[in-house]
């Protein structure tokens, strides 16, 4: 029996060497050590063999057993590298090739705008409020004086949703929410996203406005120009000028349309302005006393002015922008130029 292990342990030796793939190896695993191995084989023959041998055979057996496991050991981890150093030489990484280099965007004109407009007010005292894009007509309309069946609704086109919901036309409606909540004085901007069903070069069915309003004692006019001239300058340059035209909005009493001098051409007349020199920009006034009233606030005490414009215009008037979908088209080689 000692006899038959060594030549098994020769012969497995011998057959090894030969052995140049891992398949091949795996096939002689199974022959020398699997269930029905030759060394299994042997290992079962100890049976037959008398009590005082067995130890001692045992002990060849285990030996035998264990320098194969280690040959079968030492081959894998040959045939191991090799894959590797295969894989490796398949893979290669040119790790001194320049790289591609990312496109790089810019901040969207209209994030720029909206910083520009949001810091100057905040630098004047005015504090962000924000209202939800999917309002209650009471919000938009009825309780700034626009009751249902009022032909000024005519002059947004309202995207409804059923008869009392809506998506927001103008950021006005965030003008009642405050008043409703908060106590005078107060000066709030309400920059957001507003909805009209509307689209040509000029009209996006969504669009952005800043609404401002400023609600104190002893409040005019001269009041709500002093702050738009202060705004305006810090948005489109310090020599611009601005001027009010007569206008009507049902929430604010007088009202007033707001032109700001055409920054390409300082007022003197170009192809952007018409030849006018002016932009119209902005509607503002003096907060109609009975909106005042519906929201709670006593309008014998308090006045208040209001403002609101399109932060879309106002990015399209300062990087010469005419088509305002051009903003919502995700363009790279467009927001490359807006840096
Ligand atoms: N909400 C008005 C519009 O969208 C603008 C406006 C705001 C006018 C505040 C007056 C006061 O046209």
């Amino acid at each position: 029996m000692q006899e038959k292990l060594q030549q098994l342990s020769i012969q497995a030796k011998t057959e090894l060497n030969q052995i140049a793939d891992a398949v091949a190896l795996n096939n002689f695993k199974v022959k020398y050590l699997g269930k029905q191995g030759l060394l299994t084989e042997i290992l079962r023959g100890m049976r037959d063999l008398p009590a005082e041998q067995r130890p001692v055979v045992g002990a060849l057996v285990n030996q035998v057993r264990q320098e194969i496991e280690e040959q079968i050991a030492s081959k894998q981890e040959q045939f191991d590298k090799i894959q590797l150093e295969k894989e490796l030489a398949k893979n290669y990484i040119d790790i001194t090739e320049p790289a591609k280099g990312h496109e790089k965007g810019a901040l969207h004109p209209l994030s720029q705008v909206f910083e520009l407009l949001i810091d100057s007010c905040v630098n004047m005292g005015f504090k962000v409020v924000e209202g939800p894009e999917v309002e209650l007509d009471y919000y938009n309309f009825e309780a700034l004086n626009i009751p249902k069946n009022h032909p000024s609704r005519d002059m947004q086109d309202t995207f409804f949703i059923t008869d009392n919901i809506l998506l927001r036309s103008q950021t006005s409606s965030v003008q009642a929410r405050t008043m409703q909540v908060m106590k005078p004085p107060f000066k709030i901007i309400s920059p957001g996203r507003v909805y009209r069903n509307d689209s040509d070069a000029t009209h996006s069915p969504v669009f952005h406005q800043m609404e401002g309003l400023v609600v104190d004692e002893n409040i005019s006019m001269a009041d709500l120009k002093a702050m738009l001239v202060e705004l305006m300058r810090k948005t489109f340059g310090e020599q611009t000028q601005i001027r009010f035209r007569p206008s009507f909005f049902p929430f604010t009493e007088p009202s007033v349309e707001v032109d700001v001098t055409c920054p390409t051409c300082r007022g003197s007349g170009c192809r952007l302005c018409k030849g006018t020199g002016y932009m119209e920009l902005l509607g503002a006034g003096i907060v109609n006393p009975k909106v005042l009233e519906e929201c709670g606030i006593d309008s014998k005490k308090y006045r208040g002015f209001a403002f609101g414009f399109g932060a879309d215009r106002v990015a399209m008037v300062k990087n010469s922008i005419s088509d305002i979908r051009s903003m919502f088209r995700n363009d790279i080689r467009f927001l490359k130029q807006m840096k």
